[in-house]
């Protein structure tokens, strides 16, 4: 149904259940918004949109961003209070952040240069556009509005490490100031970082969909690990030539449910064979393992734990924090994982198995395996789709490539894993393994790296038509 209303004297007539600002927008009318994204909830913060309603002879203020559009309102976008007010607004804002381009920019179109009001050096304005996606969008809700009053901020509860966090950009993609790319406890990686941990971490060619590398190799051990084992044999032969002393790795502790654990010796490493297809927090791990007073820590992660360990390693002064600091990185290739409450009740649906009973699981070429007693279920991995973790359909990274080494299987023989060599001290730990060496069907991991770019583009394209809008 139509609704016929005025804004700035124009008759306009837009369907019901529609806003204000969207009634404006179609009718060519600019109202200026702060805290507004067409994809996500309106939040009604920064009042930017405030605009001047007339219903039944009498007016108020509202703003366009949340107020419903109604039979006979009419509207003045540009009154002289409206005005008045989004000068009030900008000056506030400008100065709290009187850094931030995009602040200074409105406040000189409302004629504002230099607020009258004492400068704090914010830069956060509190519009909620970062909580907004990761929770609405992504999924993910790694952050929130966090404090009262004057206290209000934007972070992860208690300030702590995100464990949840795939570092996706999303919130970087929608903040309208520099605010959450300074902050810590996220891993927001834009393409920005990501070419700068390129330089500064790694060696090799750049290619456009297995990122910086020097060589791509297939290879097989004697550890009966997911796929060739090289995972397990890269770390037992990095710990036994002292390249490092101990290694966050992730362990089944319970049925099929996982943990990352500091593991210090071989049996440790050996303990976390084979991959558990589940989300396991680990930057919490990480850190205490630094406090605890560890300095020489290999890694093993999907891409989006990778991207966490390098923001640290790029934003903080860990040097300072922990004199004599050396990460190594290993990185899984991933298309996605999921949840473990979710995997497990699916699976029992599905075959009446047991998952924490399973002797292992498999997702290769699109099917989804579980062994157990000897015996193999087997399903397309799509029939899965409804438990895969919140996130993954944002994440763009199939073969983490922010690792020193990468590790995964598509591309190689059954029994083989595929290794990308990403940095010096990925190849020297290469080296220093014992392996059988095969060649890799590089079409075959480029094809899924396009494939997982895709999915994530096409998510992404929500939010970047709702900033161009
Ligand atoms: C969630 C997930 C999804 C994956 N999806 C793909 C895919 O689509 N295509 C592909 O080619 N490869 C994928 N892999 C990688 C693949 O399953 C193997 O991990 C890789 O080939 C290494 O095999 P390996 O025999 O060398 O490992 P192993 O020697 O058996 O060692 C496995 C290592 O993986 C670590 N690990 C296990 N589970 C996790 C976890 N949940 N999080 C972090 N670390 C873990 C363990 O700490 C262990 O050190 C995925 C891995 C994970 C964890
Ligand atoms: S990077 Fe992604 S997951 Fe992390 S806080 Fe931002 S939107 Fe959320
Ligand atoms: S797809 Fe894999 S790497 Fe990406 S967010 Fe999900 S678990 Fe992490
Ligand atoms: S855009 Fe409407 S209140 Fe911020």
């Amino acid at each position: 149904m139509a609704v016929k209303l005025e804004i700035d004297g124009k008759e306009a007539e837009v369907e019901k259940g529609k806003t204000i600002l969207e009634a404006a927008k179609e009718a060519g009318i600019d109202i200026p918004t702060l805290c507004y994204h067409p994809a996500l909830e309106p939040f009604g913060a920064c009042r930017l949109c405030s605009v001047e309603i007339e219903k039944r002879g009498r007016k108020k203020v509202v703003t366009a961003c949340n107020y419903p559009v109604e039979e006979g309102l009419v509207v003045n976008t540009k009154s002289n209070g409206i005005i008045a007010i989004r000068k009030m607004l900008l000056e506030l804002l400008l100065a709290r952040c009187p850094e931030e381009g995009k602040i200074q920019s409105l406040a000189s179109e409302y004629g504002i240069v230099k607020p009258r009001f004492k400068l704090e050096d914010e830069r956060c304005i509190l519009c909620g556009l970062c909580t907004r996606v990761c929770e609405e969008l992504v999924g993910v809700s790694a952050i929130n509005i966090i404090n009262r009053g004057v206290e209000r901020a934007i972070g992860t509860p208690y300030l702590e490490l995100s464990d949840d966090c795939i570092g996706c950009g999303s919130c970087a993609l929608v903040c309208p100031t520099e605010a959450i790319k300074r902050e810590k406890n996220i891993y927001p990686t834009t393409a920005e970082d990501i070419r700068e941990i390129e330089d500064g971490y790694l060696e090799g060619g750049r290619d456009e969909e297995l990122g910086v590398y020097s060589d791509l190799i297939a290879g097989k051990t004697s550890v009966d690990g997911q796929d060739g084992g090289m995972v397990t044999s890269l770390l037992i032969s990095g710990m036994e030539n002292n390249f490092f002393d101990a290694a966050l790795v992730v362990r089944r502790e319970e049925g099929y449910k996982a943990e990352a654990v500091v593991v210090e010796d071989v049996e440790g490493i050996r303990s976390a064979r084979g991959t558990k297809y589940l989300h396991v927090p680990m930057m919490s791990k990480l850190m205490d393992a630094l406090k605890e007073g560890r300095r020489r820590i290999a890694v093993v992660g999907t891409a989006c734990e990778v991207r966490a360990v390098r923001k640290i390693q790029q934003q903080w002064d860990l040097e300072r924090d922990f004199p004599g600091v050396e990460i190594i990185i290993l990185g899984l290739f991933c298309f996605e994982s999921f949840d473990y409450e979710g995997l497990k009740e699916e699976t029992k649906r599905k075959f009446g198995i047991d998952l924490d009973k399973a002797d292992k699981t498999q997702i290769t070429a699109g099917k989804y395996i579980v062994t157990v007693g000897g015996e193999d279920y087997t399903c397309d991995v799509r029939e899965f789709e409804n438990v895969v973790r919140e996130g993954c359909p944002y994440c763009d990274d199939f073969v983490s490539r922010l690792a020193d080494i990468s590790i995964g299987s598509v591309g190689s023989s059954d029994g083989y894993s595929t290794v990308i060599v990403r940095s010096k001290i990925g190849k020297r730990l290469l080296d220093t393994t014992e392996f059988i060496k095969a060649e890799v069907d590089k079409k075959e991991v480029v094809k899924l790296v396009r494939f997982k770019n895709k999915r994530a583009d096409r998510n992404f394209a929500r939010i970047l038509e709702g900033l161009e809008a």
